[in-house]
C-alpha cells in the first residue's frame, strides 16, 4: 500500500514537472503561427513585460494551457474569428506604444508580422 502511495506520488511530482517544463519551453522558443498571408513569429521574450492576462484574457490564474486559436479559428464568429482577434489585441497596442514614443512592435506593415514563406 505504502510502496504504491509513494509510486503514485512520485509520478504526479513528475509529471507537473514536465508539465511546467513544456509550458517554459514554449514560452522560451518564438511561437510560429501559421498564417494564409504568411506565419506570424510571436516571441514571449519581447513582451515579457506584460502581463499574462492581457493576452490571455480567459486565465486570471494558474496554468494556460490553450493557444487562443483553440477557440478563435479562422472562421469563427462568435468568438471573433483569429484574424480580427489578433489584430485587435497586437496592433493596438503596437500602435499605442508608438503614439507615446516607446519601442513597439509592427503597426503597419504587414509584411513585418506576416513573414515572407
Ligand atoms: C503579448 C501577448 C501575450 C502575453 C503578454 C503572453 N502571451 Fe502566452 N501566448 C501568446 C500568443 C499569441 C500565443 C500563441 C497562441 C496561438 O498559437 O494561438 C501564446 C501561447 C502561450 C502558451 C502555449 C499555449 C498552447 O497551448 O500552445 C503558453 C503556455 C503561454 N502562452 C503562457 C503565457 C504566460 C505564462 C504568460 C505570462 C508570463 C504569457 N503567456 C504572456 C501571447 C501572449
Ligand atoms: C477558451 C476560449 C478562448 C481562448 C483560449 C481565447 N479566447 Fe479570446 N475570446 C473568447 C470569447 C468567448 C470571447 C468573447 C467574450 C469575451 O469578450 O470574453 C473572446 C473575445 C476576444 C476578443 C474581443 C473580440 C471582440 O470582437 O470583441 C479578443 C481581441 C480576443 N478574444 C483575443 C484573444 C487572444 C489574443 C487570445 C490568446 C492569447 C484569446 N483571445 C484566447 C474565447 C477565447
Ligand atoms: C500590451 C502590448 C503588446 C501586445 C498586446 C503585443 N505586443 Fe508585440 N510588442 C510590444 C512592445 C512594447 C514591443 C517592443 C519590445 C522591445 O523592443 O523592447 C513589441 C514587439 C513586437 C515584435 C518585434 C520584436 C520581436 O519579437 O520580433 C513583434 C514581431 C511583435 N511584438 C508581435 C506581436 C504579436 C504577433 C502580438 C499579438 C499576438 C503582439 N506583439 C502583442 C507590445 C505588445
Ligand atoms: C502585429 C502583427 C500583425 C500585423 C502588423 C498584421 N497582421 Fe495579419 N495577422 C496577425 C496574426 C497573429 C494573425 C492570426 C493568424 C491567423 O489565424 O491567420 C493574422 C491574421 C491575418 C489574416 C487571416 C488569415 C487566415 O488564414 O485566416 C489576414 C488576411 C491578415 N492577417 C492580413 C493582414 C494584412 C493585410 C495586414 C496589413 C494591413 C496585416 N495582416 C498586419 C498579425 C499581424
Amino acid at each position: 500500500m505504502a510502496m504504491t502511495r509513494q509510486f503514485t506520488q512520485c509520478c504526479l511530482v513528475l509529471l507537473a514537472a514536465t508539465v511546467a517544463n513544456t509550458a517554459r519551453a514554449q514560452m522560451n522558443e518564438p511561437i510560429v503561427i501559421p498564417s494564409r498571408p504568411g506565419p506570424v513569429e510571436f516571441s514571449h521574450q519581447s513582451h515579457r513585460g506584460i502581463g499574462c492576462g492581457v493576452c490571455h484574457h480567459t486565465v486570471k490564474d494558474g496554468p494556460i494551457e490553450r493557444s487562443c486559436r483553440a477557440c478563435h479559428t479562422a472562421d469563427s464568429r462568435d468568438p471573433a474569428n483569429s484574424r480580427d482577434a489578433f489584430h485587435s489585441v497586437c496592433i493596438a497596442c503596437h500602435l499605442a506604444e508608438r503614439k507615446a514614443g516607446r519601442p513597439s512592435g509592427p503597426a503597419k506593415l504587414c509584411s513585418e508580422c506576416h513573414l515572407r514563406q
